[in-house]
């Protein structure tokens, strides 16, 4: 049964709480667009900093035993410390987005720690599919590059070719998620694959996929790069992989051509 709440309301997630009673709680909502919240900084922190507190508040006022778990970001790195980045690197954020995830982050291990409650943070590095939304990279440059080849665009306009990102499957990451919450203990967790890739990359495969040559098509367009950028991600999952038994089975590459085949197939 569906119902409705909203992390900006907090009466609405106590009363959902309360009728559902839930073993489990995964909250993936959030403002989660880095360069939206360069224009949307209070609306940013409000959904995806004090969301997080007004849910475990809620779980906390309606008494409940529920297992919660917090999307954390690799964001949080930002202008990274350390390379790879563990659970232990110190955050560094770069945006308005990452900011809030930091608060996040601490707000849930403060909950825990407080009140004992069985709360764990996915320290999550950037997780794509065919289901992504359009306007992040990998979706964007899929979607944009079926356009060319369909014959409906004649160029793609993007930002920062050259910034790298550990990126994987959304599905292997969600059984990551699943993971954590059967643990007799809530703790945290880097879940990323141990590879970096810039967005160059991303399109050298996904238009030699496709038998085109992304330099032809691609136009750098002011509008997509961002007051402060993060440069460089990865992620070290080795805490992931020892204590959930748990690892990634789709690749870069086959991440690449499950997302351009898909868009290819909607036409
Ligand atoms: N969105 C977008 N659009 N990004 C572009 C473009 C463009 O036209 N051109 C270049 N980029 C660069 C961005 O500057 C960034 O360095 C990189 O591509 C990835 O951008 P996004 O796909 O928007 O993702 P993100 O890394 O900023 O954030 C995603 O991953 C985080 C985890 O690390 C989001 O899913 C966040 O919500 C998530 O927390």
């Amino acid at each position: 049964m569906l119902h409705y709440g909203d992390l900006v309301d907090q009466n609405s997630l106590v009363r959902a709480l309360q009728s559902i009673a839930p073993d489990e709680a995964y909250n993936l909502a959030a403002q989660s667009h880095v360069k939206v919240s360069f224009e949307m900084p209070e609306y940013t922190a409000n959904v995806t900093a004090l969301g997080v507190m007004r849910l475990l508040d809620a779980v906390r006022e309606a008494g409940l035993k529920t297992r919660v778990y917090q999307a954390g970001s690799s964001e949080m790195f930002g202008e990274v410390v350390e390379t790879p980045q563990k659970e232990t690197t110190p955050f560094y954020p770069r945006s308005p987005y990452a900011a809030a995830k930091v608060y996040a982050h601490w707000i849930a291990v403060n909950y825990r720690e407080s009140y004992g409650m069985h709360v764990s943070n996915g320290i999550l590095f950037n997780h794509e599919s065919p289901r992504r939304g359009e306007n992040f990279v990998t979706r964007k440059i899929t979607l944009g590059l079926a356009a060319i080849k369909h014959g409906k665009a004649k160029d793609l306009h993007l930002g920062n070719l050259d910034a790298k990102r550990d990126w994987g499957f959304a599905g292997d990451y969600v059984e990551a998620m699943w993971r954590m919450l059967q643990q007799d203990q809530p703790d945290d967790y880097v879940v990323a694959t141990g590879e970096t890739w810039s967005v160059k990359d991303f399109l050298v495969e996904a238009f030699g996929y496709a038998g085109l040559d992304w330099q032809k098509y691609v136009v750098s367009d002011p509008k997509f790069f961002r007051p402060a950028e993060v440069d460089l991600l990865l992620g070290d999952p080795a805490k992931a992989k020892a204590r959930l038994g748990w690892k990634p089975a789709v690749d870069f590459k086959g991440l690449v051509k499950m997302m351009v085949d898909a868009d290819m197939a909607r036409g």
